[in-house]
């Protein structure tokens, strides 16, 4: 593996489920890959755990890390071509990308969807400039249309607490007050697809993701339906993809809470956090025993660390 910007860069799904068991089990056995290995961290947009989880990750792989943060610490950075740089950006993508190179083994991008063009941001504008300029491996750590490093934990967590082969696993919108991107769930679908467990996304009419994502999966557009009987409940909210980037509902009947948790089979609740509690899931189903959104988030050191293991070995 070269870089990784989704579940289709990696070549044996379960292999790689076995690497990060492995290096959940064995944090500190590969530090020798790393050795003298420098990986930059950059993030257009805020992070807690992906940035502390993906650093940690490097760092027991005995990598050394650095951290950009572009919009605090950095030059505002020009990522249009062929525009007349007179306005508050004075370097462009296209220098700054083969410095930041230059200057390491590995680099983790975090650039969110910014919601001017969908055309822009399903292209992966951002992200391809980088596996295009920077002559080392990309790594996403949340991209305009795929969030891997996320979707990869969350299938490690399924595999850690599933109590049957193919579990059913439910994929529900649920209310916020700003308009978030639809990296989380498109990728979640991906992944969920690939691992080959029974998907249903039950979302509000105008949510739905894109084609390119679904693929032959429909909409559940009942929430209670789509909960019935289910192992997982995995929310999250996003923005319209037909109205893109738009906001077409707050219905703060799509919030998750225990009357419709106590329609599945005792599911599993998920999120891929920061969580706005009594928006998207109330209080008390976050706060139960069947919440797993801690276990989730800790995962994502290991899906990093496994990433990271293997783009060394197959690099360097
Ligand atoms: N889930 C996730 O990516 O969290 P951060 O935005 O805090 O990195």
């Amino acid at each position: 593996m070269r870089h990784f910007t989704s579940v289709n860069d990696i070549p044996d799904l379960k292999k790689a489920l076995e690497v990060a068991f492995d290096v959940k089990k064995n944090p500190f056995a590969y530090t020798h890959l790393g050795k003298n290995k420098t990986m930059v961290l950059i993030f257009f947009n805020s992070s807690l755990r992906t940035r502390l989880s993906t650093q940690k990750a490097a760092m027991n792989l005995g990598m050394n890390t650095m951290v950009l943060n572009v919009n605090e610490d950095g030059w505002q950075l020009e990522s249009e071509m062929g525009v007349v740089m007179d306005g508050n950006k004075p370097e462009h993508l296209r220098e700054a990308i083969p410095v930041i190179g230059s200057y390491c083994d590995i680099i983790g991008v975090r650039s969110f969807a910014r919601f001017e063009s969908r055309e822009d941001d399903y292209n992966e504008k951002i992200i391809n400039q980088f596996i295009d300029y920077a002559g080392v491996p990309i790594v996403s750590m949340e991209a305009a249309t795929r969030h891997p490093l996320q979707s990869f934990a969350d299938l490690m967590t399924i595999e850690e607490l599933k109590t049957k082969a193919l579990p059913k696993v439910v994929l529900t919108w649920a209310p916020h007050p700003r308009a978030l991107p639809q990296a989380v769930p498109n990728s979640f679908v991906e992944w969920m697809v690939k691992a080959g467990m029974e998907l249903v996304v039950t979302h509000p009419e105008g949510y739905e993701l894109a084609p390119s994502f679904m693929g032959d999966l429909k909409p559940e557009y009942n929430q209670d339906r789509a909960f019935e009987g289910a192992d997982f409940i995995y929310a999250k909210n996003w923005a319209s993809y037909t109205s893109y980037g738009k906001i077409l509902s707050k219905d703060m009947n799509w919030t998750v809470d225990a009357r419709k948790m106590a329609l599945t089979n005792r599911a599993k609740f998920m999120h891929c956090l920061p969580v706005r509690r009594n928006m998207i899931v109330t209080d008390e189903v976050i706060d139960s025993s069947d919440s797993v959104v801690i276990q989730e988030a800790a995962n994502r050191e290991w899906s990093a660390m496994a990433v990271l293991k293997m783009i060394l070995e197959d690099n360097f």
